[in-house]
């Protein structure tokens, strides 16, 4: 294996717990994600300084949702952060996803930066079939979140977040289309609120592009020997040990 598909959620508000987690793992990771709960409390400038302290790639996961016109206008706000990865709902609608994917082509190219990748999110996990029918909506959420897929790929997004469960499936429908998977644990782990997970071989054995990594490797006693047996496990040579 060569590129690294590890990218570490660094869940915290606090800005030097996320620096210092991030120089801690950047050696054993391909990227670190970055979500809502960081970027609410410490902005683009908070994006920068980690990006900084780890040299690493940022999946910047802030999930947007919003008019076609606003969704694009923030697209050309974060284009100077170079978020390797940015995640969008797939929710709102194909006008929403094509104007986003027009604004990070058009904003890239301005900024001589490669546009980032868009990643639609489909039906949250946190969502089971009544909340589905509590918005209106009276689909299972496994066929919905298939009907977003396919919303996602007729927009020109270039991957979908999924379960490691679902991973096989999307990749038989949309073998073009990135599986970026959450709910990942390592075998000797606790499952802590994540309900249907797997080890990081099974994961990429069915089809995940990227694993995204959060407790096993942030609460974990040394962060950084947590993120290199996790590397090793899925057959990843990383920087020294430490
Ligand atoms: O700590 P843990 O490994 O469970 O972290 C998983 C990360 O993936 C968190 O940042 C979480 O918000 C995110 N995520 C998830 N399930 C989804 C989508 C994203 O756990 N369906």
């Amino acid at each position: 294996m060569t590129a690294n598909p590890i990218f570490c959620a660094i869940d915290t508000p606090d800005l030097g717990v996320a620096t210092r987690l991030a120089a801690q793992v950047a050696q054993h990771v391909g990227g670190l994600k970055l979500g809502l709960e960081f970027f609410c409390a410490n902005g683009p400038a908070g994006i920068r300084e980690v990006a900084r302290a780890s040299g690493k790639d940022i999946f910047l996961d802030l999930k947007l949702h919003d008019i076609p016109n606003t969704v694009a206008a923030a697209l050309q706000s974060v284009i100077p952060l170079k978020p390797r990865y940015l995640t969008l709902h797939a929710g709102g609608g194909l006008a929403m996803m094509k104007a986003a994917r027009e604004a990070a082509f058009e904003s890239a190219d301005k900024a001589a930066a490669a546009p980032p990748k868009l990643i639609a999110v489909t039906v949250l996990t946190s969502f089971d079939d009544a909340d589905l029918k509590g918005v209106g909506v009276g689909a299972p959420v496994a066929d919905h979140a298939l009907r977003l897929a396919h919303l996602a790929a007729e927009a020109g997004m270039d991957g979908l977040v999924c379960s490691a469960h679902e991973a096989a499936r999307l990749k038989a429908e949309f073998g073009h289309l990135l599986r970026i998977v959450p709910g990942i644990r390592p075998a000797a782990d606790a499952v802590n609120d994540q309900k249907r997970v797997m080890t990081p071989p099974e994961a990429l054995a069915a089809g995940a592009d990227i694993l995204v990594i959060g407790r096993p490797i942030t609460k974990a006693d040394d962060p950084a020997l947590a993120a290199r047996r996790i590397a090793a496990e899925i057959g990843c040579r990383t920087g020294a040990a430490s």
